[in-house]
């Protein structure tokens, strides 16, 4: 489908004209008048507004309220005017319908910092045979409800972008039972290979069929949160994450919308990750721009701004980003975003400072 596509009565059809947003053509490596900005985790407890909203309902609750999703997800848009809008979700939304009992821990109202807690974590070759591929329109309704009600909100000021996690960094939550570490997971690929590849096999079908209705309800592009993958060693990342990432990106190209791979740690892989498949490639910020912009040809670089200077001073955070623009260069394809999600205690302040920095940002 069109990522400038609108909707005529539920279903996206093309426009007459259809108008390239900054993000859309910086995704494709084309020139843009100004270098696009959004932030992961633009949405969050850092904003007052969030918090308020937290106060009322869960965090699985807002998860499912397609009125709320719409609401967290466009406030950054408004209170900041980043140049692309993340729908708000969780990468571990669809595993109770894979039959994982998930509960974030400290998630109920009112209360932050919570992780997520899988009840009956899987760990053996019968419990990833019970794991059941979900059916997004009928198990996640709510989620495609919330990128359609987004879509709406935004009237197509900025486009919205979809995801789903990646196979390894959703299996790493779904075997530890929780956020707590890799050594179940990893010594499951050692010992048992080929329970992990059925285990990767259901977790990349249940990511490439969420994406796909994402992008069906509306989403213009689709980011991969393969967050935890810098902890694989070469050959298990040959072995058990590159031909599954790969074949998400195909899948994601078939829907016609661009392709982000997002992951941290993982900057000594940076040429084979080039060749996956992904026209965008986000980088953490442990490598120089430049160096990271060089050893990625042909794909458009995303992030590399380290969220702790967020934190301020705000001078110094205005100035480094200042700084990294100049190094990523004049070259179309960069998207300035951070090297992973905005810290909570971040002052909306800086945040707006920074977006604005970006914006006035120019090469004369
Ligand atoms: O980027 C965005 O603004 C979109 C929303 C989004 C959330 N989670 C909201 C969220 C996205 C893209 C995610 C992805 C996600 N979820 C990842 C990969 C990205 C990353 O940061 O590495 C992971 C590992 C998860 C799993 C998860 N969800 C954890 C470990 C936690 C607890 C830790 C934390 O940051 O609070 C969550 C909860 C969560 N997901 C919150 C938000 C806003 C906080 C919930 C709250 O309100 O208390």
């Amino acid at each position: 489908m069109d990522p400038n596509g609108v909707c005529f009565e539920g279903t996206w059809t093309k426009m007459a004209a259809p108008m390239t947003h900054p993000f859309l053509a910086a995704c494709r490596r084309e020139p843009v008048d100004r270098v696009p900005v959004w932030m992961m985790r633009q949405a969050g407890r850092y904003q007052p507004s969030y918090r308020a909203i937290r106060q009322k309902v869960s965090f699985l609750e807002l998860c499912r309220s397609p009125e709320l999703i719409a609401q967290v997800t466009v406030a950054p848009i408004d209170e900041f005017g980043f140049d692309a809008a993340i729908l708000f979700s969780d990468i571990l939304v669809h595993l109770p319908a894979m039959g994982l009992d998930l509960s974030f821990e400290k998630g109920e109202k009112g209360k932050g910092d919570g992780g997520p807690k899988i009840g009956n974590p899987v760990r053996t070759r019968a419990d990833v045979d019970a794991l059941r591929v979900p059916v997004p329109k009928k198990d996640l309704q709510y989620v495609l409800d919330g990128v359609r009600a987004i879509r709406t909100a935004l009237a197509d000021r900025v486009p919205l972008i979809g995801f789903v996690g990646g196979p390894f960094t959703v299996a790493s939550y779904a075997v530890e039972g929780g956020s707590q570490g890799f050594t179940r997971l990893k010594t499951m690929l050692y010992a048992e290979p080929a329970t992990a590849h059925a285990l990767f096999e259901k977790l990349t079908q249940a990511a490439i069929v969420q994406i796909e209705e994402q992008v069906a309800a509306g989403a213009q592009a689709a980011q991969i949160f393969e967050s935890w993958l810098g902890e694989l060693a070469r050959e298990d990342l040959e072995e058990f994450s590159f031909p599954y990432l790969a074949r998400i990106a195909e899948a994601v190209r078939k829907t016609g919308v661009p392709s982000i791979l997002f992951s941290t740690g993982t900057t000594a892989h940076l040429e084979r990750m080039a060749k996956l498949g992904y026209d965008v490639i986000s980088v953490d910020w442990r490598i120089p721009i430049d160096e990271a912009r060089a050893r990625l040809p042909g794909v458009a670089v995303q992030g590399n701004y380290d969220s702790t200077l967020l934190l301020g001073p705000r001078e110094v955070a205005v100035a480094r980003a200042q700084q990294l623009l100049r190094a990523a260069g004049p070259t179309p394809g960069y998207i300035f975003n951070l090297g992973h999600g905005i810290q909570v205690g971040t002052p909306t302040e800086n945040v707006k400072a920074v977006v604005d920095a970006v914006h006035a940002f120019g090469w004369k």
